[in-house]
């Protein structure tokens, strides 16, 4: 408006001078203006309408967006329950499967230990793989028994026998309980000559099948008036430690095993104790310096129809058998860093054999058990996998 003001002034200088001319001026003028006046009203109001078009639009579009929210929710909630649908057929074909593996247990293979032996040069340690596993924060879970091998049958039909990662010497202590162990400079010298061993002798007796070397010492359970761990040193032949271990009644850790109050086994962690109590093992982080007791869990396994146990990266995996003998299968698991349950990890069968484990011992370094089985000596080969899919 502010443009046509001189215009204006003009005008109405210039009506002063001829008044019909500048009325005609005027009026033009006037006409003009409304004009521009209505025009611009015009495009207000077309302003208005588009706005208001948009914005219905805008409005529409939220609602389409909502309801497109909505209905992605209600796919996503049923493909959940889908999801927890087929869970659960899985899980119930997984214990028909069991059932039907309980009621008609297949004849025990004859020929496996053939065939096992032939085998050998699987179980050579990939040297490669050692240097890349790191000793400490080990976060593995087994996911299979890959293979197993027989070595040979010596002792006794229950016994432990076991590898010292460090200086990678097989010990042997035959029957559930005694003052001497056997030593083998390597694992292929117990299967070719037996009689190549050092006889060692133990300053006090053992007993059960709860003994384990670790670190050039061998932690062996020894039972008299009180339930005693031992620490003797390998490389002088002394005894270095011992404590009372404190287990209320003098339970078994495992039924099927019922020599063992104690269970000490090994892992990347370091030293572990498996104990009954009441109806369920327990476990205690132990310090394998000291013989200090650190830390104890109730695993919530039963102790019932258990035969055996191994820990593997701070995971205890309890081995459940039958009397008589049929498949041994890990059947409980406890991870004491909650990262593992017994829902995520497998229910794992090992190799048709149907004996009776009497100890199995882990060595971090292979990644295998070495297994009393029935007097017989067996390397299980697993696998692992990561605790965190991520
Ligand atoms: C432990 O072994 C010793 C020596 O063989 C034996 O005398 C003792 O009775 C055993 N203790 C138990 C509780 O079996
Ligand atoms: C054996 O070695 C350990 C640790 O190196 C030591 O504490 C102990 O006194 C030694 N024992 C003997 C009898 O030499």
């Amino acid at each position: 408006m502010r443009v046509f003001c001189p215009f204006f002034i003009l005008l109405l200088f210039n009506a002063r001078l001829a008044p019909s001319w500048a009325q005609y001026h005027y009026q033009s003028l006037m006409n003009y203006l409304e004009n521009r006046m209505l025009a611009m009203e015009e495009r207000i109001s077309l302003w208005h309408e588009q706005s208001n078009r948009y914005n219905s639009e805008l409005k529409e579009f939220r609602q389409q967006a909502t309801d497109l929210m909505e209905r992605l929710g209600k796919d996503h909630l049923k493909l959940q329950l889908d999801l927890d649908g087929a869970g659960v057929r899985v899980e119930r074909v997984e214990r028909e499967m069991d059932y039907i593996e309980t009621q008609n247990p297949p004849k025990p293979c004859t020929k496996a230990e053939d065939k096992m032996t032939e085998q050998e040069g699987i179980f050579k340690p990939n040297r490669k793989e050692e240097e890349l596993i790191p000793v400490t924060g080990c976060a593995d879970i087994v996911s299979s028994i890959r293979a197993m091998k027989i070595l040979k049958r010596i002792g006794n039909p229950k016994g432990v026998w076991t590898r010292d990662t460090v200086t990678a010497k097989v010990y042997i202590f035959s029957g559930t309980e005694g003052d001497t162990v056997n030593e083998f400079s390597l694992v292929s010298a117990l299967s070719s000559s037996p009689s190549s061993s050092r006889s060692i002798s133990l300053p006090t007796f053992w007993n059960g099948t709860g003994n384990t070397v670790h670190n050039n010492h061998i932690y062996y359970v020894s039972e008299g008036s009180e339930v005693q761990i031992m620490k003797f040193d390998l490389r002088n032949g002394s005894l270095v430690d011992r404590a009372v271990f404190p287990v209320d009644d003098r339970s078994p850790v495992y039924t099927l095993n019922p020599e063992t109050v104690v269970d000490l086994v090994a892992d990347e962690e370091g030293l572990w104790a498996l104990y009954g109590s009441k109806d369920n093992i327990n476990l205690a982080k132990m310090d394998a310096d000291t013989l200090d007791t650190e830390q104890m869990w109730d695993t919530g396994c039963p102790r019932e129809n258990a035969e055996s146990a191994f820990v593997v990266c701070g995971t205890v995996y309890v081995v459940y058998n039958t009397r008589p003998p049929s498949r041994s299968r890990i059947q409980c698991v406890f991870d004491v860093n909650d990262m593992v349950t017994s829902g995520e990890a497998p229910l794992l069968y090992f190799p048709r054999r149907y004996g009776a484990h009497s100890s199995l011992k882990y060595n971090t370094k292979e990644k295998q058990l070495y297994a009393w089985d029935d007097g017989y000596q067996i390397l299980y080969k697993l696998t692992l996998k990561p605790k965190l899919w991520v």
